[in-house]
């Protein structure tokens, strides 16, 4: 049997997530566990405010958790408005396993995790709620761009099988209304894969990436034979075109095939991915529109 080099890749600077996955899939996990597993360290890290538990809330002071996963078998699950679980990701499988169903929203994905085991978590920190109590002050809504769209992990792992999964998981736009979702549970938008082909995961400003079904067109494109590098600008394009505000946010992708090669692109300069391979975890910047 062919021999496949475990691979990570992952949305922003976010070391420990993919050490973490690329550490697993070094030891034989598979690419489902590794992408899970990797993702959750960012759900649990307080510091970071756009992922997990310490997530900046909406307008109302709720924080809501979006998050999916696919298996190499082209099986989907996710959580939308999310607001009592730290890993989102961790339900969303639930989903995909447990039920017959690909989405579970607000109340229904909140009862559900309590029914799978998950017990019932603040995710309003004090860090979180100080700069909310702020935020009211002018409530302004304008995203910094690469800081408060800064906002997404999307993962994908190939394991020494050669099989590719792909996690995607935010606490979504910093301060957006209450009841907003975004393109990071949506699968096509924030994250898509074909195990015969390869991958795609997003982050930026999610009504882009929602509009362009950008993960979705990434893959389809490569099953027509651009690279990851060229499905990854394409998919940017269609955003710029689309967008004659393109200027005022950040929409970004990396791909990878089944061969392993990697593509990013994203609108403006300051994004950068993640990758674990052969036992080096390294981060590197994407090219940029302008
Ligand atoms: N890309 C994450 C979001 O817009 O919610």
């Amino acid at each position: 049997m062919e021999s496949f080099k475990p691979l990570c890749v992952a949305t922003w600077n976010f070391p420990n997530a993919s050490q973490k996955a690329g550490k697993m899939l070094d030891q034989g996990a598979s690419a489902l566990d590794a992408v899970e597993q990797g993702v959750m360290v960012e759900e649990a890290d307080i510091r970071n405010t756009t992922v997990g538990r310490g997530g900046a809330p909406d307008r109302e002071g709720n924080v809501t958790l979006d998050a999916c996963i696919m298996d190499p078998s082209g099986n989907a699950g996710a959580v939308v408005y999310l607001k009592n679980n730290t890993h989102a990701v961790s339900v969303a499988r639930k989903v995909m396993e447990e039920t017959p169903h690909v989405i579970l929203a607000g109340e229904g994905a909140d009862q559900f995790a309590r029914q799978q085991g998950f017990e019932k978590e603040e995710l309003l920190t004090e860090a979180s709620e100080k700069a909310y109590q702020e935020w009211l002050k002018k409530k302004e809504y304008k995203p910094i761009i690469n800081i408060e769209n800064h906002d997404t992990i999307g993962m994908l792992c190939i394991d020494q099988k050669g099989d590719i999964a792909g996690a995607c998981t935010s606490s979504g736009l910093s301060y957006k209304m209450n009841g907003r979702v975004g393109d990071s549970p949506i699968i096509g938008s924030g994250l898509f894969l074909d195990n015969e082909v390869g991958g795609a995961v997003a982050t930026g400003m999610g009504e882009a990436i929602l509009k362009s079904v950008g993960s979705f067109l990434i893959v389809e494109l490569m099953r027509q034979g651009r690279s990851p590098q060229e499905a990854c600008e394409a998919a940017v394009m269609r955003i710029i075109k689309q967008n004659p505000n393109y200027k005022d946010f950040q929409a970004a992708f990396i791909a990878m095939n089944k061969k392993g090669e990697i593509g990013s692109y994203c609108i403006q300069k300051g994004f950068s991915y993640m990758e674990y391979r052969a036992g080096e975890n390294r981060n590197f910047a994407s090219k940029y529109y302008f």
